[in-house]
């Protein structure tokens, strides 16, 4: 008989960046990231005996601890079609036999199920206009619509959409622990403390950062990320002491967008 542990009560990372590790082994799903390339970042989600590869760039490191963890990789899915995260895909389906999920068919779908469990697919055009984001319970897989203290280049040029995309996200709970498709925090770092010199939260965040796990909580983005806070009021005083735009949630997102 399976036994699925419920968790309702989310740690809170900022406090207690370390802590995630250990509760993501007490999940029936977990994740596993991946780095490569120059800061890529791809994942395999998975149950006691199922994976799916997201982003699947590091292809020999995924097969290595699928083989590992006894996994068989049954699916291999991408957040975008940009070239740096579906550079492994070909190779990845040739040695695992894995079946490809396109963007276009998890969109219709709206979920994938492994085993029992189901990950949820949500569109969220912006970055590209086929961007896709993976949540299941207490995470989201992100690619480049959001990272961990800023956010993709608006390369579909369709601003609202971007803006709307950002907005459902912020909708989910505040403990989503948000993976992204690279590791951009110490860049990002920077550009955020250059726009909010204030904010303490921007030097701990810094201080936590481990380059072999790199995440954030949705709680974590709300402190420091400056181009999710188009309605914090530092960041509006700053905006309007630079004569920006700065009436609307969208006015504001897209004059911080000007400092990106
Ligand atoms: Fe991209």
């Amino acid at each position: 008989m399976k036994i699925k542990l419920k968790i309702d009560v989310f740690p809170d990372l900022f406090s207690d960046i370390n802590s995630y590790p250990l509760y993501n082994l007490l999940l029936i799903m977990r994740i596993k990231q991946f780095r490569y390339s120059q800061n890529n970042l791809g994942y395999l989600v998975y149950s006691p005996q199922t994976a799916v590869a997201v982003d699947g760039g590091a292809v020999d490191d995924i097969i290595t601890f699928a083989d590992r963890n006894s996994l068989k990789i049954k699916y291999i899915a991408n957040t975008h079609n940009h070239y740096d995260h579906m550079e492994g895909t070909e190779s990845l389906l040739k040695k695992t036999g894995a079946e490809y999920l396109s963007n276009l068919k998890l969109r219709k779908e709206q979920s994938l199920t492994v085993d029992d469990e189901v990950i949820k697919i949500y569109h969220t055009p912006g970055h590209t206009m086929d961007s896709i984001v993976f949540h299941h319970e207490n995470f989201l897989i992100s690619g480049d619509t959001l990272f961990n203290g800023t956010i993709g280049n608006c390369y579909s040029g369709d601003m609202e959409s971007y803006f709307k995309s950002l907005k459902f996200i912020l909708t989910l709970p505040p403990g989503t622990i948000i993976y992204p498709g690279h590791d951009l925090i110490k860049y990002s770092m920077g550009i955020a403390a250059n726009m909010d010199p204030d904010n303490e939260r921007i030097e701990l965040f810094l201080k936590n950062y481990d380059p072999n796990h790199i995440f954030s909580s949705l709680k974590d983005e709300l402190r420091i990320n400056p181009f999710i806070r188009f309605n914090d009021p530092h960041l509006i005083e700053m905006l309007k002491d630079r004569d920006l735009p700065a009436a609307t949630e969208f006015e504001r997102w897209k004059s911080l967008m000007t400092m990106h």
